[in-house]
């Protein structure tokens, strides 16, 4: 790894709201028209990169992490693999969420976050300047460990970023709407009632939605943050499913605490323990013949 980066400065844009960061609008604003966002995009370099065989979508170089004094992570350097999944594992309050949230740069509004190294999507700081934090979110989408559907109907709530991206005209919503339900196994339950609040869904067809509405805005890199944690095993086999059809199309991170999970839906596994990335490698490599005794005690469930 090349090490010879510029150390990059907390930044805290103010008023960003805090919510799906595939719904943000992009940069050009309201008057733009459909097409003109992959320009900008492109002009920012966050156009569609072409596949990197075997490449790195995200690469964080000597990054550390923390709120206020205390750091969380330390000196972190990571590739994570273009096209694949990677499951990011380790007990609680070891950082996951934290590292998945500065992926996309959601961290940067809360209070005392703050970080040093950097993080490159498609080799570019995600902290240069000039870039639009909006289409950033559009790129690198997150589902969060508690689904957060908005106060508008279902319909709306899975087209809420294609709007705000203007990613689609009047006549291709409600396809696209469908399409997203259908392809996270939503559709037979909602069909009738699209225009019905999301939240007399059960939490997991919450979570379901949330997914439908992360994978509507089309982005190259899905932040999965405990995404079966609430539903049950036929939803996430259905979900395990999914996230395998994603790739090689996306690049897809996924930390869990199921380990089993882990293994079954990643091509390659993180382990994170007390501030430090411990091991990084192929899935079945770190399960079966893990290279650290703390790694092999975690998932031999010895501790977390
Ligand atoms: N906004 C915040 N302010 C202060 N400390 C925070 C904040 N968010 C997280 N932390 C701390 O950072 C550490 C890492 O938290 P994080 O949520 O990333 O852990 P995690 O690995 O996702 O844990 P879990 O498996 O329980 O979800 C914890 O000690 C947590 O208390
Ligand atoms: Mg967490």
């Amino acid at each position: 790894m090349n090490h010879s980066h510029v150390r990059g400065t907390v930044s805290n844009p103010a008023g960003h709201p805090q919510g799906d960061p595939s719904v943000a609008p992009a940069s050009a604003g309201p008057g733009r028209p459909p097409g003109a966002l992959g320009a900008a995009l492109k002009a920012e370099g966050l156009a569609s990169p072409q596949t990197r065989a075997g490449g790195a979508a995200i690469c964080t170089l000597g990054l550390t992490l923390g709120f206020q004094q205390r750091d969380v992570l330390c000196n972190i350097d990571l590739d994570v693999a273009q096209g694949k999944v990677t499951a990011l594992l380790g007990p609680t309050g070891s950082g996951k969420t934290t590292l998945l949230r500065t992926f996309n740069r959601m961290n940067d509004m809360v209070s005392g976050y703050r970080h040093s190294g950097d993080v490159l999507l498609d080799g570019r700081s995600i902290w240069r300047s000039g870039l639009d934090t909006m289409a950033l979110r559009r790129k690198v989408g997150m589902l969060f460990q508690r689904p957060n559907p908005f106060p508008m109907s279902i319909l709306d709530n899975v087209v809420a970023g294609v709007k705000a991206h203007r990613l689609a005209g009047r006549a291709g919503i409600r396809p696209i709407a469908e399409r997203h339900l259908r392809e996270v196994g939503l559709w037979d339950a909602v069909a009738t009632r699209l225009k019905d609040s999301p939240f007399r869904l059960s939490g997991g067809q919450q979570q379901l939605l949330c997914l439908a509405r992360a994978l509507a805005v089309d982005p190259d890199v899905l932040l999965l943050d405990e995404p079966t944690s609430s539903l049950d095993p036929v939803a996430t086999e259905s979900i395990e499913a999914l996230i395998r059809t994603l790739v090689p199309r996306l690049t897809v991170v996924i930390v869990t605490h199921n380990l089993a999970q882990a293994r079954r839906v990643s091509d390659r596994t993180v382990f994170l323990n007390r501030g430090r990335l411990v091991e990084h490698g192929d899935t079945g490599q770190v399960f079966e013949n893990p290279a650290e005794a703390e790694t092999a005690e975690y998932i031999s469930g010895r501790f977390g």
